[in-house]
């Protein structure tokens, strides 16, 4: 069966919300989800690289601080130069999502330290090939709007100062649950 792992950071729950969607998505499709939550950069990694190793697909998931993602993912990603080293991930499909106060946020560049660290891997990156929200000419996209913020590299929301049962709103839980949906699917055929 079909797996792929969600390694993900959240700090105050809201890149929470949608890894708990990319989850959803995977689920639909058929396939097993290993959610893994970062708590620290201090921490031990050998289950969430044990996930990975399992897994047939990896999305990973942090807010953006200060224009990149959070620290524990980036820990994480320097605790997997091993698996560099021995080419275990090469091969894999990798997705991506992101979550910010701002709606520009410099988000994309979140997405962009994911998109190397796979590529240093040989991971093949899977963007959400969604339409931009605001592409009806509006100059703000609805909450409701899937990939509302418009980024084709990968997921990226907004969330306002607010707790995580309101916010991100539905339009990026969305953008998420179709994430997950469509790298699990895309593994699926891969793997096959
Ligand atoms: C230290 C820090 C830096 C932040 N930097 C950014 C930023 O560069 N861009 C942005 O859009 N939001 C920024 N934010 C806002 C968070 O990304 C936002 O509150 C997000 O919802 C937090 O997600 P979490 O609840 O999963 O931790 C920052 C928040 C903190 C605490």
């Amino acid at each position: 069966m079909t797996r792929i792992a969600i390694i993900y950071h959240s700090g105050y729950g809201h890149t929470a919300v949608l890894a708990q969607a990319v989850a959803e998505g995977v689920g639909k499709a058929g396939a097993i989800a290993d959610l893994v939550k970062l708590e620290s950069a201090e921490q031990d990694f050998s289950g969430a690289l044990a996930a990975v190793a399992k897994a047939d697909g990896v999305i990973f998931g942090a807010p953006t601080y200060m224009g990149d993602i959070s620290v524990p993912l980036r820990a994480f990603f320097v605790a997997t130069s091993k698996a560099w080293m021995a080419g275990e991930w090469k091969d894999k499909l990798a997705a991506g999502f992101t979550n910010g106060l701002t709606f520009g946020g410099n988000k994309d560049h979140s997405l962009n330290s994911m998109i190397v660290l796979a590529m240093q891997h040989g991971m093949i990156w899977v963007g959400p090939a969604q339409p931009l929200g605001n592409m009806n000419g509006n100059s703000t996209a609805a909450p409701e709007a899937v990939n509302r913020i418009g980024s084709a590299l990968g997921v990226t929301a907004q969330s306002d100062n607010a707790g995580a049962d309101v916010t991100p709103p539905a339009g990026d839980r969305e953008s998420a649950r179709q994430l997950g949906e469509r790298v699990a699917r895309l593994a699926a055929k891969f793997t096959a």
